[in-house]
């Protein structure tokens, strides 16, 4: 499929541009860029730090009642402009603010890039770990958070790490949109999700592994505050890749006759199973450790070593499992990346060479401090709120860009769309080529009032707790 010609489409710009070579092509790119360390690494820390099974509905609800609706706003401005974010509300909206929206994305996929480069340096040593055998025997809570912080205290150790992976990161996207990214993305999704359901099933049926299941579904809604809606609307966008753009660009590469609609939904499934999946194999694996609840970013990399020895060919499954985490951040920065070389290549005329070196080195420059801020040094391991207690710089930049400017960043599209462009314009790029969108009047409905308001009164509710 990837190598299938597009010279055959009709519009020689979009041809040049490069698009995906169908459908499939697309879904597998998105689902790529959504399925990542925010499924496996983030969605977990943050379900314990939102008190579990109610922060999980609440997540629940809004990837159905904004996740799904911004996924179909922002492919709708991608696919209709065939452009960046910022050139694509410029075309749009010409002569107003909007591409200052554009803007804000690019910036926030650019820091986002900065963090989530280090947490998949971290994966690529545990990788490593996992291939000379560190985790091949019995693995105690204790030991395993050691060996965590061994790593994490390394700092030069997770610098190298850091710049392996954004130098993977610059020569994927260095080749362009289908033979980077689309090829990457064939084989390993389903072979991740397999590995997932293998060690799910695993872990519920480990002793003491239920609680983890009934921790995971069962809402305590004695837990329910601001920070837990807040945290579930970031999580909602962050793991679904929105707010930001970066379905505009991945629409932006979508031939014009297929269902773009039917795509998005189809995505936005996948990765939500994604990360329940997550879920049912670190919180069984951690009631079954004995592992505590609030060791934040380091929570997925604390846990599961102390499961895979319960395992047949646990080394097996433990390299496998970091080898395609490590495959599905990539194919994630990639779609961060991606965002930000787009917008130089579109608008500043830049080429996709001198794009992906210069993005990519000052990215890593700025993936620095994140890289020092557990434990290697003791600053920036407690930057905010200290000292002694405070958030570590990493934690910080998760929360100021994954969560605050994607939630904006979804706040402003609902309203472009819904009010600005307006539904029915929408609409008619959703349904080019013939693909009626099924409950379109509820997709205008959701667009137009509910994403804007529940955005709304998440932040409300932040900033003046009841
Ligand atoms: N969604 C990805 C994950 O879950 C991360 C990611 C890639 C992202 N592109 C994005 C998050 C754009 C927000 C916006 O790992």
């Amino acid at each position: 499929m990837a190598s299938e010609p597009t010279t055959s489409r009709p519009k020689a710009a979009a041809t040049e541009r490069g698009q995906w070579s169908g459908k499939l092509g697309f879904i597998l790119a998105a689902a790529g860029s959504a399925i990542g360390l925010g499924n496996i690494w983030r969605f977990p820390f943050s379900v314990a730090e939102g008190g579990g099974g109610v922060f999980v509905l609440i997540y629940l609800f809004f990837v159905l009642a904004i996740g799904v609706p911004v996924i179909l706003a922002e492919l709708s401005i991608g696919r209709e402009t065939r452009l960046n974010p910022v050139g694509a509300l410029r075309k749009l909206m010409p002569g107003s603010w909007w591409p200052a929206l554009g803007g804000l994305g690019v910036a926030t996929g650019f820091a986002i890039l900065a963090f989530y480069s280090v947490i998949a340096g971290w994966t690529i040593g545990y990788l490593y770990k996992s291939v000379t055998g560190e985790f091949n025997t019995a693995i105690s809570a204790s030991q395993s958070g050691e060996m965590f912080n061994q790593l994490t205290g390394d700092g030069g150790m997770v610098i190298f790490l850091t710049a392996v992976f954004m130098l993977l990161t610059i020569l994927v996207v260095r080749g362009g949109i289908n033979k980077g990214i689309e090829r990457a993305t064939k084989i390993l999704m389903p072979a991740l999700f397999i590995l997932l359901v293998l060690l799910a099933v695993r872990a519920v049926t480990l002793p003491g592994g239920w609680a983890g299941v009934v921790y995971l579904f069962q809402p305590d809604f004695s837990e329910l505050n601001a920070g837990v809606i807040m945290g579930a609307l970031g999580q909602a966008l962050f793991s679904l890749s929105l707010g930001m753009g970066a379905m505009i660009t991945y629409g932006s590469y979508f031939p014009k006759d297929e269902s773009i609609a039917a795509a998005g939904v189809s995505v936005a499934i996948f990765d939500t199973v994604i990360a329940v999946l997550a879920g049912l194999i670190i919180f069984p694996a951690l009631f079954y450790a004995d592992v505590e609840l609030n060791t934040g970013p380091g929570l997925v990399f604390v846990t599961l070593p102390t499961i895979f020895n319960a395992l047949p060919a646990g080394q097996f499954f433990a390299m496998s499992f970091y080898a395609l985490l490590a495959i599905a951040a990539l194919t994630s920065t990639i779609s961060l990346m991606e965002v930000v070389v787009s917008y130089f290549i579109d608008e500043r005329k830049w080429s996709r060479e001198k794009a992906v070196w210069l993005i990519g080195s000052a990215c890593f420059l700025l993936a620095i401090p994140s890289a020092l801020a557990n434990g290697a040094s003791p600053f920036l391991s407690t930057f905010f709120g200290g000292p002694g207690d405070g958030l570590d710089f990493l934690s910080v930049q998760n929360t100021v860009w994954g969560t605050y400017s994607l939630s904006i960043g979804a706040f402003l599209i609902c309203i472009f769309v819904g009010w600005k462009w307006g539904i029915p314009a929408a609409l008619e790029s959703l349904e080019a080529g013939g693909h009626r969108v099924p409950l379109r009047a509820l997709w205008g409905f959701l667009v137009r009032y509910v994403c804007p308001i529940a955005v709304l009164v998440a932040f409300l509710y932040m900033v003046w707790p009841a």
